[in-house]
């Protein structure tokens, strides 16, 4: 079945929204990587993280114990969808100095993968499918300091390590308070179209079977 073949070997991308704002400056960025992640030959599911119902991690500590979080809400189909996917592209403003809360508690919903790894120490994805998937993180502040990310990045890389995602590398822009509109800066609007292709031609590479080819302009990032 040439076509069911097809479809298994095309990667699986998502893309989460980390601002409240649909179509603020952090989503038109993370428009960009989308369209460089579907250049890519990928297929994206993009997830607003704000239009979902759901409830931070309450500490019951089910997942201690089985793989399931024992909170059933719009959480739930992720944990599938994150085991199953290929790469993780996440875009973020920065907030009070960090990952903005909504998204903050989507993330500790993740401790389902923690336990999975560090406590029963049978990770829930498989050594040989981590090796292919890749994490971008594109984040925004408004202020016009250098350390504007330290927390965020820092968060996100915890994150990445949870799930079995690492984190490949960043577009971050500071100062936006100034620029007002990511418009004005198409370098920054290229950045994250390029890096979302780079990184996703890299796990498109890396699927099994997949003819083997130089990453998109042919640079050697792994
Ligand atoms: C609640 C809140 C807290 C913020 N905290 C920070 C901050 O600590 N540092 C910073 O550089 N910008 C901060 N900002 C500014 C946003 O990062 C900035 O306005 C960004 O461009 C928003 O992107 P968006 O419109 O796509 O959501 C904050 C904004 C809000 C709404």
């Amino acid at each position: 079945m040439p076509g069911m073949l097809q479809e298994s070997m095309t990667p699986k991308i998502i893309a989460i929204l980390g601002s409240p704002i649909p179509d603020g400056n952090t989503a038109r960025l993370l428009n960009r990587a989308v369209q460089g992640a579907e250049d890519a030959g990928c297929v994206v599911e993009r997830v607003d993280v704000s239009s979902l119902r759901f409830r931070p991690c309450m500490e019951i500590f089910q997942c201690l114990h089985i793989d399931e979080c024992a909170i059933e809400d719009d959480v739930t189909p992720y944990y599938r969808k994150f085991r199953e996917m290929d790469g993780l592209i996440v875009a973020a403003p920065v907030m009070t100095m960090g990952i903005p809360g909504a998204l903050k508690s989507f993330m500790d919903r993740f401790q389902v993968f923690f336990n999975a790894k560090y406590m029963r120490r049978r990770p829930l994805v498989s050594s040989e499918h981590k090796k292919r998937r890749r994490t971008l993180f594109i984040s925004i502040g408004g202020m016009d300091i250098e350390n504007d990310f330290d927390c965020s990045v820092t968060s996100m890389k915890a994150f990445c390590d949870i799930i079995d995602c690492p984190y490949w590398g960043d577009v971050l822009q500071n100062n936006m308070d100034a620029i007002k509109d990511i418009a004005t800066r198409p370098d920054v609007m290229q950045a994250a179209y390029e890096k979302a292709r780079t990184m996703c031609t890299l796990i498109r590479n890396d699927m099994p079977g997949a003819p083997r080819g130089p990453p998109a302009g042919g640079r050697s990032e792994r």
